[in-house]
């Protein structure tokens, strides 16, 4: 990757067509109202929803930093989502585009997402599930996915969906953590030509979890698949039974009330669960939506992430449908069956705004420009960079070769916690290729050194945020003594992201990456500590330690160094094993790019690996401070 942190002095003004189209002309005319008036600013935001009933506070921050939003309103993320455009001409329009990639197409309008999120809601009250149950979902890239989402949070349950590119240590642990009481998945789902085996894992993981009650699989490949009696579903079958039919009542919350669990990596070997709620989520993922891609319910939106991931819970799921847009999902590969099935997409469902990461990005553009330019992209207004930051060659290509320089590129840089975009351009911003330029309305940055001081413009520092946002998590899921630790002691009073930064002279925010144990590859998000503990659970390994590494498409690909037991011999045979036992456990995203047997890893006195140290040595740069060193 070239010079992802370089301040780049190119500037990308838009053009009178952009400003003319976009709803906000000015960014300082809202910028300048929320950094006055916060509480008026989201209260003004949450108005244009629907409460059952309303707040008796925009914001308690009494027992901060357990920030509470709109405390005393009752809603539902659905309400908003999906009951709500049922009164208008909405109910007509489509919700949703889905394209798999054995080229299968669904679609279903307003209507039809309500009567199919009712009847699975109806089925998961039928089937035991109640307000505040969780409920796991694995599940490929299918419609299903959206409204098994829908349907958990319709009735009030919580979900916690695990990306499906984990394997079976990964979502035992996570259903462990949970205690949820159903995992609902599906047989199968195509990726890259081949079925990925979801239910066989679902099948291995089950073996120790004694907290769930049932599984309920969608059949999308129909290939042969074990289904245990008395705990096994088919969801085609449940979806005909005459308790499927009939109203399904969307379950009155309170704005607090839990909406999902999401589990991301941190710098302990334990994922965590990070706690979002229906009201502030709701307000902060609209909000968010409609200022920086000037959505509006005409557009084909597509954010080609997973919805196992946060993006796609936020911009795949409920940040779409709470504006009445169209969302488009693709199941598989971006290069398959060839290197324009995107581009292809693009032209075919004339897709307004595309959303996806540096990665793919860079991806794309080793196949050349030949692909994309055989497809009409005039359809699209705005495009969209997220996961991890955009070097400005990838930037360029984007903005030129899919966009034709007519579109404006929103850079939004946001993480899990943050639930939606924290530093991002709206589309009359002045871009700089590589910035996500500066704090949404109502947030406010610092760059900070260890001691807590600001540092000048231009210097490296610890990003943190200042002020509290309505999407903000929670707490993280049964410990919240660490969600105190973790994010707001450092620094007291303000939220730690873990990313360094730069500030530049005209304030745009320059992310430089993660300055903990938290691996950014491919744009999904993965813990140094959980690629350690897959590789230690191979009998073969007694130490192992993960760093990330630069990689040309990849961002930071991980490189494994491991002291081998007595016995072994680290030989290629061994070496592709390790790789494979990686997969199989952790998940095939967390595949080493490269494992090194050695004799001794470098340790402080007290026995912790300095990741730091190995990272410096690999790209033979300075060791930096190496006092703690233990020789
Ligand atoms: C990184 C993904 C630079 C960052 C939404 C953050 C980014 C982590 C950007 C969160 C961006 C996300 N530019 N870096 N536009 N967006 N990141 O929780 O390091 O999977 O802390 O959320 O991704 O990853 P997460």
């Amino acid at each position: 990757m070239s010079n992802s942190n370089k301040i780049d002095e190119e500037i990308f003004y838009p053009s009178e067509e952009v400003i003319q189209q976009a709803r906000l002309k000015n960014w300082n005319d809202l910028a300048d109202f929320a950094a006055k008036d916060l509480e008026g600013f989201w209260e003004k935001e949450a108005e244009e929803l629907e409460w059952y009933q309303k707040w008796d506070k925009v914001l308690d921050d009494s027992g901060k930093p357990f920030f509470k939003w709109y405390t005393g309103a009752k809603t539902n993320i659905v309400l908003n989502a999906v009951d709500r455009h049922q009164k208008t001409y909405r109910k007509n329009k489509l919700a949703l585009i889905w394209v798999g990639e054995d080229g299968d197409v669904r679609t279903m309008s307003y209507f039809a997402l309500n009567r199919e999120v009712s009847q699975f809601g109806n089925v998961l009250r039928a089937m035991g599930i109640q307000k505040g149950d969780r409920v796991t979902i694995y599940m490929p890239r299918i419609p299903e996915i959206i409204i098994a989402m829908l349907a958990c949070a319709k009735v009030g349950a919580v979900h916690s969906v695990v990306y499906g590119g984990f394997s079976q240590d990964a979502l035992q642990e996570r259903i462990d953590d949970s205690q949820s009481k159903l995992v609902i998945t599906a047989d199968g789902g195509w990726m890259n030509g081949k079925i990925v085996e979801l239910k066989k894992i679902v099948d291995a993981s089950l073996r120790k979890c004694p907290s769930i009650e049932s599984v309920i699989a969608v059949k999308r490949t129909g290939h042969d698949v074990r289904m245990e009696p008395g705990r096994d579903y088919w969801y085609h079958e449940l979806i005909k039974l005459p308790i499927a039919n009939g109203f399904c009542e969307t379950e009155q919350m309170d704005a607090e009330d839990p909406l999902y669990l999401l589990y991301t990596s941190g710098t302990t070997g334990k994922p965590k669960a990070i706690l979002h709620v229906h009201g502030g989520y709701m307000v902060g993922v609209y909000t968010s939506l409609k200022y920086v891609f000037d959505l509006t319910d005409q557009d084909r939106w597509w954010c080609a992430a997973d919805p196992g991931w946060v993006t796609g819970h936020s911009y795949i799921v409920y940040g779409p449908l709470l504006m009445g847009a169209t969302t488009f999902m693709y199941e598989g590969a971006p290069t398959y069956p060839y290197p324009n099935r995107w581009w292809a997409l693009i032209e075919k469902y004339g897709i307004s705004v595309f959303y996806t990461a540096p990665t793919a990005i860079r991806g794309l553009m080793r196949f050349g420009e030949s692909w994309p330019k055989k497809h009409n992209l005039t359809s699209l207004r705005l495009l969209g960079s997220v996961g991890e930051p955009i070097n400005p060659e990838a930037w360029k290509w984007y903005h030129r070769v899919i966009g034709n320089e007519r579109c404006p590129i929103m850079d939004t840089w946001w993480q899990t916690e943050t639930g939606s975009f924290m530093i991002t351009p709206t589309p009359t911003v002045p871009l700089k290729p590589g910035s996500g330029t500066r704090p949404f309305f109502g947030q406010e940055a610092e760059i900070l050194d260890e001691e807590g001081n600001p540092v000048p413009d231009g210097e490296e520092g610890n990003l943190v945020l200042k002020n509290p946002w309505p999407s903000m998590m929670r707490t993280i899921y049964k410990d919240p003594d660490r969600y105190v630790e973790q994010y707001w002691s450092k620094y007291p009073g303000k939220y730690l992201t873990g990313d360094s930064a730069k500030r530049d002279k005209d304030g745009y925010y320059w992310i430089i990456g993660r300055v903990d144990d938290v691996l950014k590859v491919s744009g999904y998000r993965l813990g140094t500590a959980e690629v350690e503990s897959a590789m230690v659970s191979h009998p073969a390994i007694a130490e192992a330690a993960a760093i990330g590494l630069p990689h040309e498409v990849k961002g930071q690909a991980i490189h494994v160094y491991c002291i081998l037991r007595a016995g072994y011999n680290g030989n290629d045979e061994l070496n592709e094993e390790l790789i494979q036992h990686v997969a199989k456990h952790l998940g095939p995203i967390a595949k080493p790019e490269k494992i090194n047997f050695v004799d001794s890893l470098p340790k402080t006195r007290s026995g912790k690996i300095m990741r730091r140290v190995l990272k410096a040595r690999a790209q033979g740069l300075s060791e930096g401070d190496i006092s703690t060193l233990e020789e």
